[in-house]
């Protein structure tokens, strides 16, 4: 559909909330799966803002995507607990297998994706792969549960 009608609605769905800009993003990417380049001018006239101000807060919260994600999502927690036990261990190998920086995807379809804090700190470090906890996760495992992706 037709993004601007689809994000005008968006818009006055929202029109009355105080602080408007977080819950219209959050509804943007729940219709989009990310945020598209293109509903930026549009949602910064509407609360008078500047793209530059929308863009910022896009890229600021984690949660956000600015593109469409790949078939699998593999999120690593860099949280403290995670990154004391070895997590930016298991970040650069993630990195360096895959190819592909944070929030990047890969020619075969997983994006990398860094999660702050997963409630899984007694089994650190922890990675949230299409949805599903993982704990204690090493280099061997995270491997195994690349290849499961087809990485
Ligand atoms: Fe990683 Fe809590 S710090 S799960």
């Amino acid at each position: 559909a037709d993004i601007s009608a689809r994000v005008g609605d968006i818009l006055s769905a929202h029109a009355a909330l105080e602080g408007p800009l977080l819950p219209i993003l959050h509804a943007v990417q729940a219709e989009y799966g990310f945020v598209p380049q293109a509903a930026l001018p549009q949602i910064a006239r509407a609360l008078n803002l500047s793209r530059a101000e929308v863009h910022g807060v896009v890229s600021f919260y984690h949660d956000f995507r600015e593109e469409p994600a790949g078939r699998h999502v593999v999120k690593l927690c860099r949280a403290e607990a995670c990154q004391a036990m070895g997590g930016d261990a298991v970040a650069d190998h993630a990195r360096a297998r895959l190819g592909v920086d944070w929030h990047g995807t890969t020619p075969g379809g997983v994006t990398l994706e860094p999660v702050f804090c997963l409630g899984l700190c007694a089994c650190a470090p922890a990675a949230l792969i299409d949805g599903r906890v993982v704990g204690r996760v090493d280099a061997a495992r995270l491997d195994e549960l690349l290849a499961g992706c087809g990485a």
